[in-house]
C-alpha cells in the first residue's frame, strides 16, 4: 500500500490538514451527515462563502476557506445519488475525486482528507466507492508530486473494511 495513503477512524472536522473534502449537495448550502458536521464546526462564514458559489454540479468540486475548522480549506464535492448503477454513477463518483485532486493541485495542497463520498445518504455501495476512491487517489499520487498525504476517513466499520479491501489488504 502507498504509505502516503492513510485510513483514520475519526471525525473529519478534527483534522488539521490542508483541505478536508465535504460530501455536499448541488446547492452547497449544507445538509446532514458530514456536510452538517463540517458546517457546524466551520461556523457561519462557510455558508456565507458557499452562497456566493451558486451551487456545484454533480461530479464537480469547489474550494472555500476552512473558517473555524482546523483545516485550511474545505473542498466541497457533490457525489452522485446511487440509482442502481446504470445512470453513470460510478463515472460521476470518479469525477468527484478527479475534481478534488485538480483543485488540490491548483492550490498546491499537500495533505487532503476525504469522507466516503456518496456512501451515506446517497446510498452508493461502499466497496464500489472505496475502489473508485483508491484508484483515483493512486493516479493522483502518481502525477502530483506536491501531494504528501491522502487520508480516507472511516466513520463506521463497513467503510473501513471497504477501504482496507480496496487497498489490497483485508482487515
Ligand atoms: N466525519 C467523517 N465522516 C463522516 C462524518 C464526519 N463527521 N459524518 C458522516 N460521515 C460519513 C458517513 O458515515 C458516510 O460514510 O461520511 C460518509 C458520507 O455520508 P453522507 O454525509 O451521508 O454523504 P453522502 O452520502 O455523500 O450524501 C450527501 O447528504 O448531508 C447531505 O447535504 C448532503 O445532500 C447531501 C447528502
Amino acid at each position: 500500500m502507498d504509505e502516503r495513503i492513510q485510513l483514520l477512524d475519526t471525525d473529519i472536522t478534527m483534522l488539521a490538514v490542508d483541505a478536508i473534502v465535504n460530501a455536499a449537495n448541488n446547492s452547497l448550502l449544507g445538509g446532514g451527515g458530514v456536510d452538517g458536521a463540517i458546517h457546524r464546526s466551520a461556523g457561519p462564514g462557510l455558508l456565507e462563502e458557499c452562497r456566493q458559489l451558486h451551487g456545484c454540479p454533480t461530479g464537480d468540486a469547489r474550494i472555500t476557506k476552512g473558517y473555524d475548522l482546523p483545516a485550511r480549506y474545505v473542498i466541497h464535492s457533490v457525489g452522485p445519488v446511487w440509482q442502481g448503477g446504470r445512470a453513470g454513477e460510478e463515472e460521476l463518483l470518479a469525477d468527484c475525486y478527479r475534481s478534488c485532486f485538480r483543485l488540490a493541485a491548483e492550490h498546491g495542497l499537500q495533505t487532503l482528507a476525504f469522507p466516503a463520498i456518496s456512501t451515506g445518504v446517497y446510498g452508493f455501495p461502499k466497496k464500489k466507492a472505496a475502489a473508485i476512491a483508491v484508484r483515483q487517489t493512486r493516479r493522483a499520487l502518481a502525477t502530483n508530486s506536491s501531494l504528501e498525504r491522502v487520508i480516507f476517513v472511516c466513520f463506521n466499520r463497513e467503510t473501513r473494511e471497504a477501504y482496507a479491501e480496496a487497498l489490497g489488504q483485508r482487515e
